[in-house]
């Protein structure tokens, strides 16, 4: 397993790759892997040749507020549970993505406007354009997001559609916890307490999704929801909508392509999840 540190290295390497005629998939995170990162790995096997896990803090989709500086960075940790899944090639960890003076970022609209944009305004902005970045610097073939960061999912499928970029990108499936809390590097900011609320949450999310199967209307189904949640201890709500999963426009009543999208807080800690309903 190789550890390209710049993108001239990388760029050495896929240009090797590509002669040899081989097809890249690649994983792009912000490092402190766990088991949901490591199924995004699983899920490229028999769709690369040779698979490339990013690891890069990514400053650009971080507002001044968040937690950039204090965003865990494992990288000995991460390198061996990647180690260990004998399944990744090369490990791209860039120190700097952005060149002094670098001004050109990508503003995706669609299915970026609502959800996460009403409440981190900056954040797609700095997710299209170090996902762009990685594209280009990984000769990337193939890459693999996962399901839990929905809207974002959607907005990188429209941002290849719309930039005409030949990545071909796959989804992977949230990985959860036992309890059902989806996997997240930040749920290790969460407090003994707070852990063991946290997974009502998706309790929360199976019994609305149950509801408007049921033909439940789903305003109602919602508000009630969204009690539920604040009696269970949670701090505030973001959102907790029912929607179409390929637009993201509001469904009003149950559809067969619907999903719940939720963002919560739980201390200091911002939950998001989804599920297919
Ligand atoms: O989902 C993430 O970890 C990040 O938003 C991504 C896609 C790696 C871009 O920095």
């Amino acid at each position: 397993m190789k550890i390209l540190r710049n993108k001239y290295e990388m760029a050495a390497q896929f240009t090797l790759w590509k002669k040899a005629g081989l097809r890249i998939g690649i994983v792009p995170t912000m490092g402190n892997l766990h088991d949901g990162h490591l199924s995004l790995l699983n899920s490229l096997e028999g769709r690369a040749d040779k698979i490339v896990t990013t690891i890069y803090v990514n400053p650009l989709q971080f507002a001044p507020n968040e937690d950039f500086n204090v965003y865990p960075r494992t990288h000995e940790q991460d390198f061996a549970k990647l180690r260990e899944t004998g399944k990744c090639d090369a490990i791209f960890l860039p120190e700097h993505m952005y060149e002094e003076g670098h001004a050109t970022t990508i503003h995706p609209a669609g299915v970026a406007l609502g959800y996460e944009t009403e409440f981190r305004p900056h954040f797609f902005q700095g997710v299209a354009t170090i996902v762009h970045k990685l594209f280009q610097q990984t000769g990337a073939d193939i890459a693999v997001f996962g399901e839990k960061d929905y809207q974002q999912l959607q907005v990188i499928r429209q941002m290849v559609a719309d930039l005409d970029l030949s990545v071909e990108i796959l989804a992977s499936p949230t990985i959860r916890e036992t309890d059902g809390l989806a996997m997240s590097s930040r749920n290790g900011y969460l407090a003994p307490a707070e852990r063991q609320i946290a997974p009502i949450l998706y309790q929360i999310m199976q019994e609305t999704a149950d509801q408007i199967r049921g033909g439940s209307p789903v305003d109602t189904v919602l508000s009630q929801a969204c009690n539920n949640i604040l009696a269970s201890g949670f701090s505030t709500i973001d959102y907790f909508r029912y929607c179409n999963a390929q637009t993201l426009a509001k469904a009003d009543s149950h559809i067969e392509t619907g999903m719940l999208l939720a963002a919560i807080h739980l201390g200091k800690v911002r939950l998001i999840d989804q599920l297919k309903v």
